[in-house]
């Protein structure tokens, strides 16, 4: 592909401002200055715009490990949007597949591929989250029979689907909780209905991708070919 339209796919911009970031200098391909619009760039090429790389124009999956007081949302008058935390170009184009609230913390898969966040966010799908669920008080005796059965919640016509739960520490409250679809509020309101409340949330995985244990609060990677290909 010709670097003046690899620009133009990966940056958003036109070619005569391709041209214009060419000339500045503000180009380097495999570490050096390149000004020629015409050259071929391939997949084994690196190429930096203002010293950020720029991946081969295609779709992008990264996994972000959201902190505490950022929205999954483009905008939002209160709180910064998680979007803040990823140094991408063309950030518009990006979604997230599956938000959390603003205080639950964890993974959240970001794409611009519309089909694979529908697999993951689609009922019909039924992609596996799994919460890690600190309560405010005691973990009830009949909470996992009554999770699996399917929980009626305020304003909803069907019980919620079949939910796994495991209890990881009786004593702290806590425990991990599966479900395969998402609702608004769907964990804290579930704990609700069950005459609990949700003190903290911590997302752990969706479907077979796990959030990774190396990243700290706040900090996001690409995601794996595997990973991507792990969401049928
Ligand atoms: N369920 C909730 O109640 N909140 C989240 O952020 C995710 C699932």
């Amino acid at each position: 592909m010709r670097l003046d339209k690899f620009l133009c796919e990966t940056l958003g911009v036109t070619r005569r401002e391709a041209t214009i970031l060419l000339r500045r200098g503000e180009v380097t391909v495999d570490g050096n200055v390149v000004k020629v619009a015409s050259i071929k760039v391939t997949e084994a090429s690196r190429v930096e715009w203002q010293e950020r790389y720029l991946p081969m124009p295609g779709p992008r999956y990264f996994m972000l490990y959201k902190p505490e007081g950022f929205v999954c949302s483009h905008e939002d008058s209160n709180n910064p949007t998680a979007f803040v935390l990823l140094d991408e170009v063309n950030m518009d184009k990006l979604h997230f597949a599956g938000r959390l609230d603003v205080d639950t913390t964890g993974l959240v898969l970001i794409t611009d591929d519309g089909q694979w966040s529908h697999r993951i966010t689609s009922p019909k799908h039924k992609c596996e989250k799994t919460y890690r669920v600190w309560l405010e008080d005691a973990i009830g005796e009949d909470y996992a029979d009554q999770l699996a059965q399917g929980i009626q919640l305020r304003n909803e016509k069907e019980l919620t689907l079949p939910a796994k739960m495991e209890v990881v520490d009786f004593a702290n409250n806590e425990l991990l909780l599966t479900i395969s679809e998402g609702k608004y509020h769907q964990v804290k309101r579930m704990f609700a209905a069950l005459g609990n409340k949700v003190d903290q949330l911590h997302r752990e995985s969706i479907g077979r991708i796990q959030l990774d244990e190396t990243l700290e609060p706040g900090e996001y990677r690409a995601l794996s070919n595997e990973e991507i290909a792990s969401i049928v």
